[in-house]
């Protein structure tokens, strides 16, 4: 088989160490893998080992994880700045929003990791065929798309790429599923499914802001109050205003610019000043 069975996985490695990267490796490590996570900056890196010891704290003081079984959880994570990841059996990428940086990131990864280890990349809206189309053995990568807070949401799209092996989106559900999610294949278009419908949900609450319809709170507080468990901002705050507009701006072009899909320039604003959210302490909303 070109790629490892579900039952030979150990070691997972993830890199970005991000909003994503941090959440889906204490996700793995929750379900009993041995994992790596790999981020160029070391504040990066501090910062998901904090928030990590974070939520399985709060797990305990909740009574759905065992203090034990917290300290085996915790020690099953390593953190790194360092590039290494020849004895993974399965790798998730989760780097910015950049074609060209996922691109040489999986040269990289084809060039150190062994030929069966599965390749994938948590992308939101770049086409997954393209990500992978530099690849050597391509016939082990495919796309395995988490939602924000990856440790809570429970839905995964699985996406197979052009040349991805017909059995390997059935090992992603089985791999998903044993890390308690609930997978859904996907066709390889841009944004998926769950970005395609949603962006309107952001695309259109700026553009109410920016007519001057309401102010971001009050749009919040409406949405909330017919159901949405967050409002568009708050949910821009959380998932990063620099990944929203990278995404939106991925989905634009792969669009050919339709206009529904034209990026806001008042949320590129926020990226210019760096208020990226809650990552940056300030967004919408101050934290
Ligand atoms: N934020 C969300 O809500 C969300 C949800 C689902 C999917 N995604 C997707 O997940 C991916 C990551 O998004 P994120 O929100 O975690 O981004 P992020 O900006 O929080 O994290 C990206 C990390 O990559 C690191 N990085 C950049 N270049 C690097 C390199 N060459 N080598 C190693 N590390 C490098 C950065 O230091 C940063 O910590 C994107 O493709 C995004 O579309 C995001």
């Amino acid at each position: 088989m070109s790629f490892y069975q579900l039952d030979e996985i150990r070691h997972v490695y993830v890199v970005g160490g991000g909003v994503m990267g941090s959440g889906i490796a204490l996700t793995a490590a929750l379900a009993g893998y041995q994992v790596t996570v790999f981020d160029l900056l070391e504040t990066v890196l501090a910062k998901a080992r904090k928030s990590n010891e974070d939520f399985t704290a709060k797990s305990v003081e909740k009574g759905v994880l065992t203090a034990e079984k917290r300290e085996q959880v915790l020690s099953s994570v390593q953190y790194v700045d360092k590039l290494n990841a020849s004895d993974a059996q399965l790798v998730i990428e989760a780097l910015p929003e950049k074609l060209a940086l996922k691109q040489l990131l999986f040269e990289q990864l084809e060039a150190q990791c062994q030929q069966r280890t599965i390749l994938l990349t948590n992308t939101s809206s770049l086409s997954v065929s393209l990500i992978g189309s530099k690849l050597q053995h391509p016939a082990r990568f495919g796309g395995l798309h988490f939602f924000n807070p990856a440790t809570i949401l429970k839905l995964v799209e699985v996406v197979a790429a052009e040349a991805t092996h017909p059995e390997l989106p059935a090992l992603l559900v089985a791999f998903s599923k044993k890390l308690g999610k609930t997978p859904a294949l996907v066709a390889d278009i841009p944004g998926f499914i769950v970005n395609r419908v949603a962006r309107f949900y952001y695309l259109e609450s700026l553009r109410a802001l920016q007519v001057g319809a309401a102010d971001h709170e009050k749009i919040d507080r409406l949405l909330e109050a017919t159901g949405f468990r967050m409002g568009p901002f708050k949910l821009m705050d959380l998932i990063g205003i620099d990944t929203n507009q990278e995404v939106t701006r991925s989905m634009y072009n792969a669009f050919f610019q339709e206009p529904r899909f034209r990026p806001s320039h008042l949320q590129q604003r926020k990226v210019d000043a760096g208020q990226l959210g809650r990552k940056s302490g300030r967004g919408f909303y101050q934290y």
